[in-house]
């Protein structure tokens, strides 16, 4: 195709984006736009599957029936986000097989904060609360993402969301409201999650590697550090009515910002954990991967049944 051509279909999008028309599977989009997001949604997807190991940990400890059934529904949500995450990948060209072993095979990203330990039934509470509560943050503003797929995704995964940080809220009060080992156990599982969770925003926008296209091409509506700020002023006073502390000594209140200043994350951590590295990444991998074979046999089912049937 002519360069001329392309230039103007590369106009035509941007227009498209700009004006904001959802861009669908069958329109003509930029080859790097379409990596991005394969990038992008395979690896939030892949994030939501490997997300429901450090919770199934502690399915058979919940201690009452009712907070085993609420944890089992946030997991099976879970895995349901990442089938409709995948599917939104697959619209872009690439098939299931080839993003789930490029997970398996740790050619794919998926997010730093699950390649962290959950302890005890505390951290239950906190992942509910502080991890999906900054899933939230980011979710939301990603329901206005450009790719119709990934937006409609967006809009039904919100919704479970809101149920999952409920849960996890609500775990933590009862520790809040319990015994002096029940609020220590709180206040430790706090301080353990709150600096890894600050860091499911990414890197700052200056050193992020794809903003600058991601928030041209509209897949990202809000810049990293501006969802992490987010966060951050609204949960701080989460923890206050929980009479919890932030372990951040600062972290500070500024009127004239109409912020919280806070402290500078541990980068050298990030890093660490993003590139394999991290308390659990191997374990969290190695329980994946058995979990892939062991479901072999209901894969070839299903396709020995679809190709005798359809
Ligand atoms: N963990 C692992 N990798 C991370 C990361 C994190 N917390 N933050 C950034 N990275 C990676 C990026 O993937 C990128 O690497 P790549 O080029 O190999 O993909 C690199 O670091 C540079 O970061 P950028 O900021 O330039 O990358 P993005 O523009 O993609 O921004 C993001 C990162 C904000 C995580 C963005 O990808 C995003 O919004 N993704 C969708 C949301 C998502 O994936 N959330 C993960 C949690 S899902 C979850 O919590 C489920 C809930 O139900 C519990």
């Amino acid at each position: 195709m002519q360069k001329a051509d392309i230039q103007s279909l590369e106009e035509a999008f941007q227009e498209r984006i700009d004006k904001e028309i959802k861009i669908e599977p069958r329109d003509w989009m930029p080859e790097a736009y379409r990596k991005n997001l394969i990038r992008q949604i395979s690896q939030h997807a892949h994030s939501e599957v490997v997300g429901m190991l450090p919770e199934k940990n502690w399915l058979t400890r919940a201690p009452t029936l009712k907070r085993k059934m609420a944890l089992l529904a946030k997991i099976q949500d879970e895995g349901g986000h990442g089938l409709y995450l995948y599917s939104a990948a697959e619209t872009l060209g690439i098939s299931r097989e080839e993003m789930v072993q490029q997970l398996l095979t740790e050619k794919a990203k998926y997010a730093s904060i699950f390649n962290y330990p959950a302890l005890n039934w505390a951290d239950m509470g906190v992942i509910g609360w502080l991890v999906d509560g900054a899933a939230i943050v980011n979710q939301v503003a990603l329901q206005r993402t450009s790719y119709g797929p990934y937006s409609r995704a967006m809009i039904r995964i919100c919704k479970e969301e809101s149920f999952h940080q409920r849960q996890g809220y609500d775990i933590c009060l009862q520790l809040a409201r319990g015994s002096k080992a029940q609020q220590d156990m709180l206040q430790d599982a706090i301080d353990r999650w709150w600096w890894p969770v600050l860091m499911m925003f990414g890197p700052h926008d200056s050193e992020s590697a794809h903003s600058a296209d991601s928030m041209k091409w509209k897949i990202k509506r809000v810049s990293n550090d501006n969802l992490r700020q987010k966060f951050v002023d609204q949960t701080v006073p989460q923890a206050n009515f929980l009479g919890m502390n932030i372990p951040d000594p600062e972290l500070k209140w500024n009127e004239e910002r109409g912020h919280y200043d806070f402290g500078e994350i541990d980068w050298e951590e990030f890093w660490q954990v993003v590139k394999g590295k991290g308390p659990c990444n191997k374990e969290r991998l190695a329980v994946r991967n058995q979990a892939h074979k062991n479901g072999s046999w209901v894969r070839d089912a299903a396709v020995a049944y679809a190709n005798k049937y359809n």
